[in-house]
């Protein structure tokens, strides 16, 4: 067995900003009311060219810039999204395509905002078995397009946007890399957040909304709980203490979530990475965005002990403990 390590962040962002001054023209709320329930001020929203292979691509780009590796290099490339360009063909083979990798395996993965941590894991075994060298896992959506911008209760949150790691083998087991992951789901809560409209049960021009549909207070209760529950599951697994862990970088969905799951756990404010004022909820895209992020500002160092976990609708979530 070897072990598998971050090679490479990058992220990528789109340049539009939706203020909660404009959502104000939209909905009857206000921007007091968003920031105090919510810590967003603005989102990053897709210009109407731009679509989650875009963003998608050029967080891979910088990904591998940072890994010091060529598209050539990568062995298989996965993208969580719950947002794809088209229902078919995959995001990935769309940005396999534009890099320029080689015929390797591309695919999506979708489990929505916990996609990302679900592609790590995936990753984690191909590189660990040594079945592959480097994957590239991007974590990419534009939740915009199924965005209700006539609904208050979600226009508030949503993003769009993209993430991405190397990740890649080493033969040294004691190396820095990835400790521990794990994944779950409920599916008996798929109706609290969904899309009803645009999948194979409502298609597209059959009647159904092909928008965004939940139950934030329901999700707001189960986030706390699942999210707070696998990191001590990790904790658990792993034989780490609370207090090794140098940041928690949850699931930028609310701040009063982020809050929420922090205060729960009893871990200090000041070691969680929170990017939600000025990004909105970018779905499978958050975590990697918030390691990068916390990465160039310099607050994660080479070492640091990190711990994500992230939630969404399925419901799924998951974690990683993550030496960086
Ligand atoms: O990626 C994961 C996906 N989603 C989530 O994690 C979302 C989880 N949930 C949330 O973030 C929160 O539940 C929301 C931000 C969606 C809502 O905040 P809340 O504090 O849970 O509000 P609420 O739904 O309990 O509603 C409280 C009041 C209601 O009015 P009444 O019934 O008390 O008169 C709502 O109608 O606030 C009202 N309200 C608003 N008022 C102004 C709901 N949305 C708004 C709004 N502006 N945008």
């Amino acid at each position: 067995m070897y072990k598998a390590v971050i090679r490479g962040v990058g992220s990528y962002l789109p340049e539009t900003r939706l203020t909660n001054v404009e959502i104000e023209q939209m909905v009857a709320t206000s921007d007091e009311w968003i920031q105090t329930r919510t810590g967003i001020a603005e989102r990053r929203i897709a210009r109407p060219d731009e679509a989650t292979s875009d963003f998608a691509y050029l967080a891979a780009q910088a990904a591998l810039a940072d890994a010091k590796l060529h598209p050539t290099d990568i062995d298989l490339l996965i993208v969580a999204t719950e947002t794809p360009d088209y229902l078919l063909p995959p995001v990935a083979c769309q940005v396999q395509a534009r890099l320029g990798c080689r015929n390797i395996g591309a695919f999506d993965l979708h489990a929505t905002c916990a996609g990302f941590l679900s592609a790590l894991q995936v990753a984690e075994q191909f590189v660990k078995s040594g079945v592959h060298e480097h994957v590239l896992i991007v974590g990419a959506d534009t939740l915009s397009r199924f965005t209700d911008y006539t609904d208050r209760g979600t226009c508030i949150l949503f993003a769009d946007g993209a993430g991405a790691f190397v990740v890649s083998r080493s033969d040294d087991r004691a190396a820095r890399g990835v400790i521990a992951t794990t994944i779950h789901s409920d599916g008996t809560y798929f109706h609290n957040l969904y899309i009803p409209g645009g999948g194979s049960r409502t298609p597209y021009g059959d009647g159904a909304k092909a928008k965004i549909v939940m139950d934030g207070r329901k999700i707001f209760k189960l986030a706390v709980n699942v999210m707070s529950s696998t990191v001590e599951e990790l904790l658990q697994k792993t034989g780490r203490q609370r207090d090794e862990i140098d940041w928690l970088i949850p699931h930028q969905a609310n701040q009063r979530i982020i809050d929420a799951v922090a205060e729960s756990l009893d871990f200090p404010q000041e070691k969680v990475v929170s990017t939600i004022q000025n990004i909105g909820n970018n779905s499978s895209a958050t975590i990697p965005i918030a390691v990068d992020t916390a990465i160039r500002d310099g607050r994660i160092q080479r070492g640091d002990l990190l711990m994500l976990v992230a939630f969404g609708g399925g419901l799924v979530w998951g974690g990683a403990m993550v030496e960086y």
